[in-house]
């Protein structure tokens, strides 16, 4: 699905990313846990091949790249804040080519049922701004399902949302990824979920993958200190 070999990221002069060697399967629930700066981000964006200009790319990268949605960390940024979500999908929607409203107006009640909601008129008539963190981030979610994407790419989903809203999150996550087999890359930076969610991991430490594997492997087994560390670090 995604395989990266000897991928190299450089800006100017600063060397972002180095020699990564990253696979991930059909079917796996990828996590990738690190320090902040550590180029997470970075990295889902060379599986995208999102990265903009000026940013000096070597290696090989060979992904489903049409087939990947992302998901990102502040919902309400992704979206137009003052327009209505109604407004949002049906654009987004005359965008795939469904001319007919009324088709377009099935789509959008399916795909916000598929998420959980049940109050469609209610929603769609709201605009970002005043909806909840968590119900911006279920509706995220629902637009990226519209295309029927085999890879989610999901950067810290959960960091922005109270402790409630990030197990309902991570529940929808982990429904919608068995229900349609999909392939899931999430960036996270808590352990705990790695350990609940996680097939495989990857430890990205100062722009390196330093260890990967799947998940009990490199859990009951670190091999790198960083590791260690980071599994003490949530056994206390
Ligand atoms: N647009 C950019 N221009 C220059 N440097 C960047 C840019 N985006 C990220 N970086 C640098 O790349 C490194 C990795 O960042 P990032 O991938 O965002 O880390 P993480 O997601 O793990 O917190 C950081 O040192 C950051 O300063
Ligand atoms: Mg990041």
């Amino acid at each position: 699905m995604i395989k990266l070999e000897e991928c190299s990221v450089q800006w100017k002069e600063q060397q972002l990313l180095s020699s990564i060697n990253l696979h991930v399967y059909e079917g796996d629930f990828f996590c990738l846990i690190g320090e902040s700066g550590g180029g997470k981000t970075l990295l889902s964006r060379l599986m995208l091949g999102w990265l903009p200009k000026g940013f000096e790319v070597s290696g090989t990268i060979s992904a489903k790249q049409d087939k990947m949605e992302i998901i990102l960390q502040n919902p309400i940024g992704s979206m137009q804040a003052n327009s209505k979500v109604g407004a949002q999908f049906h654009h987004l929607l005359k965008s795939k080519g469904i001319k007919e409203k009324r088709r377009r107006e099935q789509q959008m009640m399916q795909i916000l049922a598929s998420v959980g909601f049940s109050n469609m008129g209610e929603i769609l008539n709201k605009r970002p701004f005043q909806l909840s963190g968590g119900m911006c981030q279920k509706i995220a979610i629902a637009m990226a399902l519209i295309s029927q994407p085999e890879i989610i790419i999901a950067d810290e989903p959960t960091s922005a949302l109270d402790a409630e809203s990030q197990q309902n999150m991570m529940t929808l996550l982990w429904n919608i990824y068995r229900e349609r087999g999909l392939t899931i890359v999430l960036i996270t930076h808590n352990l705990n979920m790695v350990r609940e969610y996680g097939t495989h991991v990857g430890i990205v430490k100062e722009g390196r993958l330093i260890e990967a594997g799947t998940t009990r492997q490199v859990l009951t087994n670190p091999q790198e200190k960083y590791t260690q560390e980071l599994i003490e670090i949530f056994e206390r």
